[in-house]
């Protein structure tokens, strides 16, 4: 039986931050093998930290970590041989083309000649990037770079995957054509550990889900299940002309763009909308989406503003 990813209690402290809180504060963590893992959480929560040490360009600090049954540390070299990995702050080679790039990677990791000539034409194909295979990478865009990386490392037979915010920066269609990729790979029963801050993205892709916020992971599941497991499963929004004192007896609130957010049960939630309704207010009413749920278990949002929403209400 294939292995993926065991964390117990794995903590980091980067050298050069002796003083507030570390990187990886105990994370127990289980990555199931042939499937899409996703690893959400605001910046600075700790995923690359993670996928740092999982990829073994890190040493933990303390903690255990295994990768493919592996230790990571006592036996990184081997893990090595067997994991692919696009970091978040990638630079390709600048002097070869897009090409040429899958191709050296490919061969770099063992393939022969006209396998990595194949497998190279193949992905860049998949990921939309024929037309400017043969331009050096140092000609283009930022986002072109990336979807570079992400196809020479899609491209690898790596048994684990780490694809650290593959698509940040990348326009809509290329979002999706590396998502199409994403999920290609996972049908060869390989790992993806893939980590994104948009949930969306966690969401349309991951088997499972992990959240971390400070260093720990605070929720995890499948995406489905995670939403099940809320304490109050409905969103409405009513206008900021509503008191606020009595949205506090429905659920709660919190102030956003032209009015609050209330959480609440599916009875107080009916309740409110009609109460709402009854006073000619414009409402909007359904069930938490994944965001919702960042909201409710970390208290403030995943993108956007740093300070909780509810220091604004009174
Ligand atoms: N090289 C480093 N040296 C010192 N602190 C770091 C370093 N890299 C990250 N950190 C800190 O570790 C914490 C986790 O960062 P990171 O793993 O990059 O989070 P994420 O990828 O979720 O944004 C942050 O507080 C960050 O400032
Ligand atoms: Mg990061």
């Amino acid at each position: 039986m294939a292995e993926g990813i065991r964390a117990r209690a794995l903590t980091k402290r980067y050298p050069k931050s002796k003083t507030g809180p570390p990187a990886l504060a105990g994370v127990d963590l289980e990555i199931p093998p042939g499937r899409v893992f996703g690893l959400i959480g605001r910046n600075g929560a700790g995923k690359t930290t993670f996928v740092r040490i999982c990829a073994t360009q890190l040493t933990p600090t303390s903690g255990e970590l295994t990768v493919l049954g592996l230790d990571a540390v006592r036996e990184a070299s081997e893990v090595r041989t067997r994991i692919a990995c696009v970091p978040q702050e990638s630079r390709p080679l600048y002097f070869v083309t897009s090409r040429q790039l899958v191709d050296l990677y490919l061969r770099m990791r063992g393939a022969d000649r006209t396998a990595a000539a194949l497998r190279a034409k193949e992905v860049l194909k998949e990921l939309e990037l024929t037309e400017v295979a043969d331009k050096l990478v140092s000609h283009l865009s930022g986002g072109m770079r990336r979807r570079v990386m992400v196809a020479m490392v899609l491209a690898s037979d790596a048994e684990v995957l780490f694809l650290d915010e593959p698509t940040t920066g990348l326009d809509p269609v290329a979002r999706r054509d590396v998502w199409s990729a994403i999920r290609r790979v996972a049908r060869d029963n390989r790992t993806v550990v893939l980590t994104t801050h948009y949930l969306d993205e966690a969401e349309a892709l991951s088997h499972e889900l992990a959240l971390l916020e400070g260093g720990r992971v605070v929720l995890e599941g499948r995406p489905a299940d995670l939403r099940g497991r809320v304490r109050q499963p409905w969103r409405v929004t009513v206008p900021t002309e509503f008191p606020l004192e009595e949205l506090r007896s429905y659920g709660t609130p919190s102030p956003v763009e032209g009015g609050y957010l209330v959480f609440a049960t599916e009875p107080a939630a009916r309740e409110l909308a009609m109460a709402a309704l009854q006073r000619g207010m414009r409402i909007s009413l359904g069930p938490v989406s994944l965001e919702d749920l960042f909201l409710q278990t970390v208290g403030k949002p995943l993108t956007g503003p740093e300070e909780p929403l509810e220091s604004e209400a009174s």
